[in-house]
This record gives C-alpha cells, sequence and structure tokens, in this order.
C-alpha cells in the first residue's frame, strides 16, 4: 500500500498528523461542510449503511486529508490511503481495492490524477461495488468480476474541473473547502500553540492569522518556525513582536505574500505590462510549472483581488500596485 502513496506528501502528511483534530468537534471552520457531513455520517450509522462516496475540493492546504481521516474515526472504521498520480495501473487499483473491508474508507488524494484506464474501473467499484477487470494478453484476454465489500471512497482534488464528470457523477456527496477566516484561523493556531505547549499572546495570534493566506497548513508551518525564532531569540513565549520580526526574516508580507507572489506579479508588471498575459508565458517568465500556479499561487491572489483572469489572461489589479508600491497605471483593458 504504501508504494501506492506519494512518498514527499506521506512525510507531510506524518508531520501534520499530530496537530490534526480526529473528530468534527475539534475541527475548526467550513462551518457548512461540518454540519451537512455531520449529518450524511449519523444518516448512514442510523441506516446501518456506508457513507455515500465523498468528493472533497479546494486550494491545498484547507485539510481535505483531515477530513477524511475524520470521517473515517466519525464512522468508527478503517482508513487505507493511496494517491491519484501513484496508481498508474488498473492493477495498482485492483491491489488496493481488494485490501477493503466491509465500512472501510478508502481514500484517494490528488484524484484528478488518476489515468483514464484506472478511472473506468472505479465506476463499476464505487456504483455496485464490483470490480471489473480484464486479465490476460490479447490472445487469451478474458474480464472478471469480483465482489467487494461495501466501502466509501473519498476523493480529494484541488482541480475538480479535472474530474470527468462520470466519475464525478458517482460521487453522493461533494464539499468544496473554503479559505479560513482570521477568527477560524486564529483558533487553529491557538489550538496548535497549546498541541506544542508554547504560549502565544493574542495579538501575535491575530498577526500569524492575517498572514496565512486563509490555510492552516500555512499557519500551522509559520507557528513553528516563529516558535523556532521566540525559542533561539526570546524567551520562547510567542508576542506580537517576534512574530513580525520573524515573519520579515521569513519574507512574509503584511497580506501573507511570500517571494513567489511577488515574483509573480512583479513580473506581469514589468514583464507584460500589467497584463494580461497568458498561464504559459507567465509560468516561463517565472520559472514554475503551470499547475503550481493554478493550483497554488493563483487561487489565493485571485480571491483576494491582487489578480484577475480575464479571458485575454491574467492582469494585476490596483490593488496590488498599492500593495508592492508600484505606480499604477492604466492600462487599454481597464
Ligand atoms: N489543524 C489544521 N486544520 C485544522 C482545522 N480545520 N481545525 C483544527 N485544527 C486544524
Amino acid at each position: 500500500m504504501d508504494r501506492l502513496v506519494d512518498e514527499e506528501k506521506q512525510l507531510e502528511d506524518e508531520d501534520e498528523l499530530s496537530l490534526r483534530p480526529k473528530y468534527l468537534r475539534e475541527y475548526i471552520g467550513q462551518k457548512d461542510v461540518k454540519e451537512n457531513i455531520s449529518v450524511f455520517i449519523k444518516a448512514a450509522k442510523l441506516r446501518d449503511e456506508p457513507l455515500d462516496h465523498t468528493l472533497l475540493y479546494g486550494p491545498p492546504g484547507l485539510g481535505k486529508t483531515t477530513l477524511a481521516y475524520i470521517i473515517s474515526n466519525e464512522l468508527g472504521s478503517n482508513i487505507k490511503t493511496a494517491s491519484g498520480p501513484a496508481i498508474e495501473k488498473t492493477g495498482d487499483l485492483a491491489a488496493v481495492l481488494s485490501t477493503l473491508e466491509p465500512g472501510d474508507v478508502l481514500f484517494i488524494d490528488e484524484i484528478h490524477r488518476m489515468p483514464r484506464v484506472v478511472e473506468e474501473v472505479l465506476y463499476s467499484a464505487m456504483e455496485d461495488f464490483t470490480l471489473d477487470i480484464i486479465i490476460g494478453n490479447d490472445g487469451s484476454s478474458r474480464s472478471i468480476k469480483i465482489d467487494l465489500p461495501p466501502f466509501t471512497l473519498v476523493g480529494a482534488t484541488t482541480r475538480v474541473g479535472d474530474l470527468s464528470s462520470p466519475l464525478r457523477d458517482r460521487f453522493g456527496i461533494i464539499s468544496k473547502l473554503e479559505y479560513y477566516t482570521i477568527e477560524d484561523l486564529c483558533n487553529i493556531i491557538k489550538r496548535t500553540a497549546d498541541v506544542f505547549e508554547v504560549k502565544i499572546e493574542k495579538d501575535a495570534a491575530i498577526e500569524l492569522a492575517k498572514r496565512s493566506r486563509g490555510t492552516p497548513r500555512i499557519a500551522n508551518r509559520l507557528l513553528k518556525r516563529v516558535r523556532d525564532f521566540a525559542l533561539v531569540n526570546g524567551s520562547g513565549n510567542i508576542d506580537l513582536n517576534i512574530t513580525k520580526d520573524s515573519l520579515s526574516r521569513l519574507k512574509v508580507d503584511s497580506e501573507g505574500l511570500d517571494d513567489t507572489d511577488h515574483n509573480l506579479l512583479k513580473s506581469i508588471i514589468y514583464k507584460f505590462n500589467g497584463g494580461p498575459v497568458g498561464i504559459d508565458a507567465l509560468a516561463a517568465s517565472i520559472g514554475e510549472e503551470v499547475t503550481t500556479i493554478e493550483d497554488v499561487y493563483e487561487p489565493y491572489l485571485l480571491q483576494n483581488g491582487f489578480l484577475k483572469r480575464t479571458n485575454r489572461g491574467r492582469v494585476v489589479t490596483e490593488k496590488a500596485y498599492k500593495h508592492l508600491g508600484i505606480e499604477y497605471q492604466k492600462t487599454l483593458f481597464d
């Protein structure tokens, strides 16, 4: 099973594991998603049926994996995990499916990255808990049907639009995770600080929350680094001063933008006159992958009005010019 999990991802997950809430009541934020899922879990338990297949989507770091683990804990079932890009062949998926026991949760992260032929094997597995596979080679191949125990597939994706509609249609529950509010992030930071047994002042927690791009993974990562600075350069306690100082050393600005965000915005401003610029040209100019820009950097910049998407490409907004301290020049496209 380990082979089917992206190794880098696994390390990241293990690091986060101890910080993760285990039950819905401990999970902060995402109120609507939490309330709905809580009802669906209760109903499934009352009927003694598996929970419907669940798709969680949204930008990275918002807690899709955490929720998958919570779902399995709340159901009182085991979770088996796999990752889309690591399931290369139908046989890989068959191997995972054949380990399932009744009521298990199968979590597939980055489910949009599964090859189409593999995806097709999932259809019957999801719909009527059967595994339809072809074995043998061209000369003597035959199709076999194996019954699977009832299970719940929890899929996670940053790109719901990349899922084929037959796959998307087989999820009974589809939930979108949103960026967290400052208040929710603040509570997550306080909770994590408690787990670390480190003291953090309220204004320091608010400052950290403001600079975490609405993302718990970033909030927790920044908290860890600020904790280091507080321990080495301060008293060990986290106050506003040490927080501001650490964040400026980490090159995280007042809006939570980092070097790559600055690079991206400035590249559009200086190399493409503020835009519009196509994603491929932009990616080449800053040396990042198109998918990294689309999945990791752009969503927050778009949501917070630093960047606009037009049908001619990306355009930097007046707000971004102001934030970067660059004089704004109206373009033809305003
Ligand atoms: N740690 C990371 N995400 C969290 C969340 N949504 N609630 C509580 N703790 C978290």
